[in-house]
């Protein structure tokens, strides 16, 4: 059983938890409220510091054990509240949630004495409390020296009710991250394409419409690219599209397309066994959507989105397509598959054409593990971004930047879109070793037209990064917060 997390707010004043925490920047002392608890453990500021050799820096802590079975943890926070940016807090909320975690706490009240800690900024601290604090351990047997049952944390704070509200907006996105980490961390034997699909229908719950295309329906319309890809497993193909409506009626909608093979074995072209486990997380995409439509749901952002996901399994089989096959797609442009491990292109080729045929959207933004060379080209610190359109790539670089889910712009043009014409079709879905993310841009910005789009490659951010200050599992969620952002910043009135 995982632990709960209970996270409430209170106004300043009376405080009786059993662990109080506090806040002191460098070279600052504590002040308010924190100054009172202080005061109340007979300890003298100055020679406890020099006793400690504290000066406030980050990482820093004053710990003290009181009588009456109370304790203080005094944390340094390097930078003052005010000069603090915004994701410097999910990550103080994440540091926080560590400790807390690593002495077992159970009832915890942190004091945010100054004022010019905003309520976005509590909201923050929150957020990286929660993230730190999911695990993926659902499958782990229980053991006897389990964490306790319930850790609640009340947030002592200037204007709780205005606190309230910022926590609940940015939980909702929190919430959407952590559904897309489940996604991914699910294996491949429990989340297949019909249950991802069973996963993406719950949204309707949220007033989300979800509808989901099945084979037959993905035969009428031609998705012959999308199709070949499933041809080889056992489990049927499905696309999903989601819809929220939380705009104008007639706005056009924003769209968000996800790659969502469940498993990638890479088919007749098939995988070395090293790490071919880590294929279950290549409907990371997929997860970054879905979670991304729970999030705007949750918060009822005032927009309409439309988010698709194409769910597929790569298995080779007698049945699976074949090197040197042609296939159809729905645009009518014919593929050599060269590489059945080229297949995300596949599957998003049918989605992405689909999506702006229907949808009419403002923009298109596709996310996929789609290239091992993505990874070799920016490691797991930045996903790869192409982009017909310099202002759509920029809203996204920036909103990057304050989810801290970077990326890192990378170049097409008509050079490398020569690399992927075909001997026997109009394109061939894999070429040489060379510029390989970029290869496989183009191939999907052979069926964008004229809308702005921006493709992400996530295949080094969505699963198998180093733990960060938030996140101690294998997937980070990464893309929920990241879209989440855009969307607010640039695209709600
Ligand atoms: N899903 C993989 C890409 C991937 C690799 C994601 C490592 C995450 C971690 C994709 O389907 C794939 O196999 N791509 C091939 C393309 C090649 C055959 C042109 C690759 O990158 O090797
Ligand atoms: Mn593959
Ligand atoms: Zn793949």
């Amino acid at each position: 059983m995982s632990q709960s997390l209970d996270i409430r707010t209170s106004p300043l004043g009376a405080v009786n938890a059993a662990l109080t925490v506090f806040y002191v920047a460098e070279g600052a002392r504590p002040s308010g409220d924190a100054l009172q608890h202080w005061t109340s453990t007979g300890l003298d500021w100055d020679e406890t510091i020099t006793s400690a050799g504290f000066k406030g820096k980050q990482g820093q802590i004053i710990d003290v054990l009181s009588a009456g079975g109370k304790r203080l943890l005094v944390l340094g926070s390097g930078s003052s509240s005010r000069n603090t940016p915004l994701n410097g807090w999910t990550d103080r909320g994440g540091s926080l949630m560590a400790k807390l975690q690593g002495i077992r706490a159970t009832d915890i009240a942190v004091l945010i004495e100054e004022s010019d800690a905003s309520p976005a900024a509590i909201a923050e601290l929150a957020a990286g409390l929660r993230l730190r604090h999911y695990k993926f351990d659902k499958y782990k047997s229980a053991r006897p020296d389990e964490a306790p049952a319930l850790m609640t944390i009340t947030l002592h704070v200037p204007d709780s009710a205005a606190a309230d509200v910022a926590i609940a907006n940015r939980g909702a996105t929190v919430e959407g991250t952590l559904l897309a980490r489940d996604l991914v961390n699910e294996p491949a034997n429990t989340l297949g394409t019909v249950e991802f699909a069973a996963r993406a229908n719950e949204l309707g719950e949220l007033g989300v419409d979800v509808e989901i295309l099945e084979q037959d329906a993905l035969e009428k319309l031609g998705m012959g690219s999308l199709l070949c890809v499933a041809k080889g497993s056992d489990r049927p193909p499905r696309l999903v599209v989601m819809q929220w409506r939380g705009g104008k009626e007639g706005d056009k909608p924003l769209a968000f397309v996800g790659k969502g093979v469940v498993f990638d074995t890479g088919g007749i072209s098939i995988k070395p066994a090293g790490s071919m486990e880590d294929m279950k997380g290549d409907m990371g995409g997929a997860a970054a959507v879905t979670g991304l439509m729970h999030a705007l749901a949750s918060r009822k952002a005032p927009v309409n989105v439309v988010g698709v996901i194409g769910l597929v399994e790569n298995m080779p089989s007698g049945s699976a397509v074949r090197p040197g096959d042609i296939v159809k797609a729905m645009s009518g442009t014919t593929i050599e598959v060269i590489n059945t491990d080229a297949e995300g292109r596949l599957v998003l080729a049918d989605a992405l054409w689909y999506t702006q045929d229907r949808f009419k959207p403002r923009f298109m933004v596709n996310l996929a593990t789609l290239t091992g060379a993505i990874v070799v080209a920016l490691g797991h610190e930045h996903a790869g971004l192409f982009s017909n359109n310099d202002e759509l790539a920029i809203q996204l670089l920036n909103a990057g930047l304050s989810a801290n889910e970077k990326l890192w712009r990378m170049p097409l043009s008509p050079a490398y879109d020569k690399l992927i014409e075909s001997k026997f079709a109009d394109i061939r879905n894999s070429v040489g070793r060379p510029a390989g993310s970029i290869t496989a841009a183009q191939f999907l910005q052979r069926f964008v037209n004229d809308v702005p789009w921006a493709h992400l490659d996530i295949a080094g951010t969505a699963f198998g990064g180093s733990n960060s200050e938030v996140n101690t599992s294998w997937s980070p969620g990464f893309g929920v917060a990241l879209l989440d952002r855009l969307v607010r910043d640039y695209y709600e009135d």
